[in-house]
């Protein structure tokens, strides 16, 4: 393995489908390892990248994807807590974080790339997901490969995450009861991110810093709701939740199957999704308008294409 070797860890994401094009632009040799190759497929029609069916929380695994002399790129990260030993925060964003950062410096890995999230820089973190991300910052700063690491705001693109999501309520629902809809934020575009990365690859002043990845415009939560209805060429009418209402609501929720609120991610939603960093600028991007963000969405569906590597 050379330098021109990448461990993708969760490219199969949202933001891993952006990022994928423009490393395969580059010619580089990608390795992605999924639990679940399927639905992944359409991902081969890159140049140079194998699609490993693999349990990245087994550290045999894992030591066996680390590319010598490469770079690691990790991008698994869950919004909720499932069922199983390999669910919880503390296995996926800080367990696991140790052990690729553990397979990575055995194996002699060059460079490490980390996406954590907007708020994980808090020193009193108000929810277990940023606390768990938080830690996992801490053991990438305390490991020995240069590293970088992203802390994101929402992510915005037309076909994955918090969009895709009102999406599909917005088109069954013409009222839509939100919880935390006055919640702050400034929406980034998935493609800003995916350019952020590689813009870090490039530069070596980028090593031990951490961007707090921002859009150009502030908005709330019921805000980007009535963006995506707009991007639908639909109405919504927003109806906001009390917060009492809000946890009773997020209480059930998070029993039922899909987890669409939960408790844990109302307190994260106190936490503004808004930065004083200028970390696009910082990395010599200029920030994707947030509506723009979420062109193609009347179209989209999750994972069903691969974006351009521009
Ligand atoms: N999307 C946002 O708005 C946002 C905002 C801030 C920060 N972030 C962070 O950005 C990163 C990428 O986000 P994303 O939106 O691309 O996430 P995503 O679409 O949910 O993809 C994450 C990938 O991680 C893998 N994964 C999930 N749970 C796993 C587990 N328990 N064990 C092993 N692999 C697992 C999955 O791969 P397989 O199913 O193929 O195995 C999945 O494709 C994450 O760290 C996330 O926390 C995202």
């Amino acid at each position: 393995m050379t330098h021109d070797d990448v461990l993708v860890l969760g490219g199969t994401g949202f933001l891993g489908r952006h990022l994928l094009p423009r490393l395969a632009a580059r010619g580089l040799r990608i390795t992605v390892p999924t639990r679940r190759p399927y639905t992944a497929r359409e991902l081969l029609v890159l140049p140079r990248l194998r699609l490993v069916p693999a349990r990245v929380h087994d550290p045999a695994v894992l030591a066996d994807l680390m590319p010598p002399g490469g770079t690691v790129i990790h991008l698994i990260g869950i919004l909720s807590e499932g069922r199983g030993p390999h669910a919880g925060f503390d296995a996926v964003h800080v367990e696991l974080t140790r052990r690729v950062l553990e397979a990575a410096g055995r194996a002699g890995v060059r460079r490490y790339l980390h996406v954590s999230a907007l708020g994980a820089g808090r020193a009193d973190p108000p929810s277990r997901y940023l606390a768990s991300k938080r830690a996992a910052e801490e053991a990438v700063r305390a490991g020995a490969i240069p590293w970088t690491i992203f802390r994101p705001a929402v992510v915005a693109g037309p076909d994955g995450g918090a969009a895709l999501l009102f999406a599909r309520l917005v088109r069954l629902l013409p009222i839509l009861p939100l919880a935390g809809a006055s919640s702050r934020l400034a929406p980034v575009a998935v493609g800003d991110v995916a350019r952020a990365l590689l813009a870090a690859l490039d530069d070596p002043c980028t090593v031990g810093r951490t961007y707090e990845l921002c859009g150009p415009e502030e908005t709330t939560l019921a805000g980007f709701v009535h963006a995506v209805a707009r991007g639908l060429g639909r109405t919504v009418r927003v109806l906001p939740l009390p917060d009492a209402v809000a946890r009773l609501e997020a209480a059930v929720l998070e029993r039922l199957p899909g987890r669409l609120l939960t408790r844990d991610q109302l307190r994260s939603l106190r936490v503004p999704g808004l930065s004083d960093g200028e970390g696009l600028a910082a990395l010599g991007l200029v920030p994707t308008p947030f509506e723009a963000a979420l062109e193609g969405l009347a179209g989209a569906r999750a994972g069903t294409r691969v974006p351009a590597g521009s």
